[in-house]
């Protein structure tokens, strides 16, 4: 199947994101907000992140331009009608997320593909929610979607093979790599990143060394690119704990269990870099280390 017309339900973070490597790629799309306001946030940050692109050499303003028209955002999901792959990117709540689907079964054309963004729900509740489960799998992007260049593809017991090729095909024209995982809580990368995340705060919890060391300590001794709380400043304190939550309660194993630390956090409103402060105080001027 030949993918033209894309939907993103949800134009926070991740939808805006997934909405403009989208639209670089030459795909019709479209994004849906429940209000105007979020509506209009969302293509602010997308027309921001298209700036920075440009700013940094690796868009031309003649391709912001071309990309930008291509996307619209809508606060109806009837608008979805002519749609070939609409993809889910609301906030992770069950119930809300299979509500979505099912409407949106009963508004996309027959062929169209039906996929989600979560990062912890299984795909199968979702898939079930329609009469469709064969065309229903999980897309999972990274932050940030324009620079991050994995995508996992999550099949579901239900999920075709073509499907899952159309996916692929689909992610390989927005230039990203993919691997693909089976719908089970955290996938591939979530499952090894987020107990990593809670032990560098057992650490931290322990007094064993100070969160800058620690950060340093997996920045220069591994090379990644953030340290384990710069990273979870970045990706949220209150995603975190909700993720770690989910995964506890899918597994039962200790290896997933929020620390103290991080509920306590995440109670204070402390949810990273979104609130001003998380690990890192950045309304008190305070820096990860670089
Ligand atoms: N559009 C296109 N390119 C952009 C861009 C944009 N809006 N913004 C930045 N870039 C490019 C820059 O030009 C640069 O490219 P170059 O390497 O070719 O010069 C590159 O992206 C890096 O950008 P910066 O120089 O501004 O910033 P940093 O070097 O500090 O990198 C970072 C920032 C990419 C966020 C990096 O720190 C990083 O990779 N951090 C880890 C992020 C991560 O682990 N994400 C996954 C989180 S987990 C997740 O999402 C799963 C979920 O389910 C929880």
């Amino acid at each position: 199947m030949d993918i033209q017309r894309v939907g993103i339900v949800g134009a926070g973070l991740m939808g805006s994101g997934i909405a403009e490597v989208c639209a670089h790629v030459g795909y019709d799309t479209l994004v849906r907000e429940v209000n105007d306001e979020l509506a209009a946030k969302g293509m602010e940050r997308i027309d921001q992140s298209m700036q920075t692109a440009v700013q940094r050499g690796k868009l031309s303003q003649a391709d912001l331009e071309a990309a930008r028209s291509r996307i619209r955002a809508t606060t109806r999901l009837e608008d979805f009608a002519d749609r070939d792959l609409v993809i889910e990117a609301a906030v992770e709540n069950l119930d809300l997320k299979k509500e979505v689907f099912a409407q949106l079964d009963h508004i996309c054309p027959a062929h169209a593909i039906l996929a989600s963004n979560t990062s912890s729900i299984p795909i199968i509740q979702l898939a079930v929610a329609t009469r469709r489960p064969d065309k229903v799998l999980g897309i999972h992007f990274f932050n940030p979607v324009p620079v991050m260049k994995l995508v996992e593809l999550i099949r579901t017991l239900t999920t075709s093979d073509e499907t899952l090729q159309t996916a692929r095909a689909f992610g390989e024209r927005l230039g990203k790599r993919m691997i693909v995982s089976k719908d089970r809580a955290g996938f591939i990368v979530n499952y090894l990143l987020v107990p990593y995340l809670l032990d560098a705060i057992h650490m931290l919890e322990q007094g064993f060394a100070t969160k800058e060391d620690i950060d340093v300590g997996m920045m220069l001794g591994t090379s990644y690119p953030m340290g384990p709380f710069t990273l979870l400043d970045f990706v949220g304190l209150d995603t975190t704990l909700h993720i770690a939550d989910v995964f506890f309660e899918a597994f039962k194993e200790p290896r997933f269990a929020a620390p103290t630390l991080l509920r306590q956090m995440v109670a204070a409103g402390w949810y990273g870099r979104k609130s001003g402060r998380g690990f890192y105080n950045y309304q008190a001027g305070e820096r990860p280390p670089r």
